[in-house]
């Protein structure tokens, strides 16, 4: 079966980590987010993937090429980086790769549903198209799904109203379809699978089925929950054959930690780490490569890519930042995001609850915007 991965979005919710870098390409640990996406269909052997991609899609092809290196083989669907199709319009796009069944997926989400007894049920049902749905909690932010008793799809409401809550199962944005489906979106305009395509399948009276899951299901849409990705990795309760649990603290090639300092796992740092005197690091705690971290810092709950320069004294608590971030002596940060190439000047008073825009030097709070 053919995969088509939807990661052209612009991400707007985790900006500004988004602002230079796609979503697909975040981080984890040392490996771009679509690497966990694509290593778990692999395991399904799911080996031919369509990626229909827009926003900074070039960072994704240049990093995975025709994807033989990852034991693959990748095919690139392009649509205009500044206006990109949405996802149905992105399905279209791919058509003339489709030959069969496929599967079709947002490119924003880690799940453990199990892909080969959803493709059983959607035989077993003779479905046209069947979608996964996820109980959470709090439906209230996402799109929900109502289905009849017998699991046929029944309606959509996206960001449903507090009355509207009728249920407690959402589009986990992973469907199985048959071709057929591909003739019910218009051709080179943008079109959105959740609000156009899904409910003409139901009013063309096509078999549309749910597959319900409650297994693991996350979408790194906003920084809390690529936080909330990272830890689910560190403690365990994600696992794959990339990451492992991370109970303690992991120093990549090339770390010098001074005696005199304590990292209290889970943490993980890149290479070259250089952490100096009377640092104090509890984690959670992920940081890239090149990090420096000197004397008498302190840092708690935090998330920065590479190259990171963390200075003497500095407190961060609750940060989650992009690559060249600078902290200079004596700062403190905290529930803050930071997008690329940021200076926090000496004296700057202390930041709470912003978002950072990249290329920001921030030595008052004047300029930034509360996240
Ligand atoms: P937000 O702007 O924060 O809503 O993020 P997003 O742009 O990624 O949108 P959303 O989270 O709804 O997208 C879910 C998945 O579909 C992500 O993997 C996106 O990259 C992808 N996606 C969304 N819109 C498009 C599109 O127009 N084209 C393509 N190819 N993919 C899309």
């Amino acid at each position: 079966m053919k995969a088509v991965i939807f990661v052209g979005g612009f991400g707007t919710r985790l900006r500004p980590l988004t602002c230079n870098t796609p979503k697909a390409m975040v981080p984890v640990y040392d490996e771009p987010f679509i690497h966990v996406v694509l290593e778990r269909l692999k395991a399904y052997g799911i080996t031919d993937v369509i990626l229909a991609i827009s926003h900074l899609s070039n960072q994704i092809e240049e990093h995975f090429g025709d994807g033989c290196e990852h034991g693959m083989h990748i095919t690139y669907v392009h649509e205009d980086e500044n206006n990109p199709l949405g996802t149905g319009g992105a399905l279209k796009n791919a058509a003339k790769y489709i030959d069969g069944t496929f599967l079709a997926m947002n490119g924003d989400i880690v799940s453990n549903i199990n892909i080969n007894r959803m493709l059983n049920y959607h035989k077993s049902y003779k479905a046209k198209m069947t979608i996964a749905l996820h109980k959470v909690d709090n439906p209230s932010q996402y799109g929900l799904v109502k289905i009849s008793y017998d699991n046929k799809v029944e309606s959509f409401i996206e960001k449903p109203k507090a009355d509207e809550v009728n249920t407690d199962t959402i589009n986990a944005g992973i469907y199985i379809m048959e071709p057929e489906i591909l003739d019910l979106i218009p051709e080179g305009v943008n079109c959105s699978l959740e609000h156009e395509t899904f409910p003409k399948i139901l009013s063309e009276g096509l078999p549309f089925y749910a597959y319900v899951d409650d297994s693991y299901w996350l979408d790194i849409g906003t920084p809390e929950k690529y936080f909330k990705l990272l830890t689910s990795y560190m403690t365990g309760e994600l696992r794959n054959n990339i990451f492992h649990k991370i109970t303690d603290v992991v120093l990549r090639a090339g770390f010098v930690s001074a005696a005199t300092s304590t990292l209290k796992g889970p943490v993980y740092m890149g290479k070259n780490a250089l952490i100096k005197d009377n640092v104090f690091v509890r984690g959670p705690v992920v940081i890239g490569d090149n990090v420096i971290i000197e004397e008498g810092a302190r840092l708690e709950n935090v998330i920065l890519w590479d190259n990171a320069h963390i200075g003497k004294n500095v407190k961060l608590n609750v940060v989650v930042g992009a690559n060249n971030i600078t902290f200079e002596d004596d700062t403190e940060v905290s529930g803050t995001v930071i997008g690329d190439n940021v200076v926090i000047r000496k004296g700057c008073p202390k930041v709470v609850d912003c978002d950072i825009q990249p290329d920001t030097v921030v030595d008052n709070l004047d300029k930034l915007t509360q996240g």
